[in-house]
């Protein structure tokens, strides 16, 4: 499974790329907002730290508009994903967008019908949202699944399933059990996978002991 990090935060993109934990970045306006900071910028920047697909949504919601919009965004990097809504003219713009050779990733997606119809689009990417079913007291976890099986059950589908609005450890392991290619995961729920309070207690007793042999490695 792939890791993206789902966040606009150029520092936090780098540190965590530096690491060769981050196979992509995806964005939206409302990560954007929190940066306070220009869009192009921002999405040129972090496409020059990473060289995997870095999401960038339109804000357009009619067709014509969404692509003029995706492929000025297009012309930011080669590894910019435009990313649509899952409307009507959301799909029908990822249709025409894929054409031209961009990637597309079909953002907001709630239902395996949903996802169904991204694929037949020709989306590089379905990113259905885990935590927002969640929220509303469905299981986010089984539109994975659901997606999963049916993507599986017509192999001339090659859009890729990308796992997100991932907002705890768990998600991201009920997106890996469930078969999700790629999960787009907030920084801090990304740093939070590594931790656990046996590794942190066997980490005090072996330097413990180790200083009581009173020997260095360097
Ligand atoms: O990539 C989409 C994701 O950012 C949505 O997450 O937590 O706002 O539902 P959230």
């Amino acid at each position: 499974m792939q890791f993206f990090v789902d966040t606009a935060d150029v520092a936090e993109i780098r540190d965590l790329a530096e690491a060769g934990l981050l196979d992509g970045v995806t964005t939206n306006p409302s990560l954007v907002m929190k940066t306070g900071r220009d869009m192009f910028e921002v999405v040129g920047e972090i496409c020059g730290i990473v060289d995997g697909p870095v999401s960038a949504e339109v804000a357009a919601t009619d067709y014509e508009t969404m692509l003029k919009e995706g492929r000025r965004l297009a012309e930011i990097a080669d590894n910019v994903t435009i990313k649509v809504p899952l409307t009507f003219d959301g799909l029908k713009a990822c249709r025409t967008l894929t054409g031209e050779g961009h990637m597309v990733n079909v953002t907001l997606c709630f239902s395996a019908n949903q996802a169904l119809l991204a694929a037949k689009a020709g989306a590089t990417f379905i990113s259905p949202f885990i935590g927002r079913l969640d929220d509303i007291g469905l299981k986010g976890s089984e539109l994975i699944e659901e997606i999963r099986a049916i993507y599986d059950n017509y192999p001339a589908i090659d859009t890729q399933l990308l796992a997100a609005s991932i907002r705890t450890p768990n998600h991201v392991k009920e997106a890996a059990l469930a078969g999700a290619d790629i999960v787009t995961v907030p920084p801090a729920v990304l740093r939070g996978l590594i931790d656990h309070p046996l590794t942190d207690k066997g980490l005090a007793a072996f330097l413990s002991d180790w200083k009581k042999t009173g020997q260095s490695i360097l």
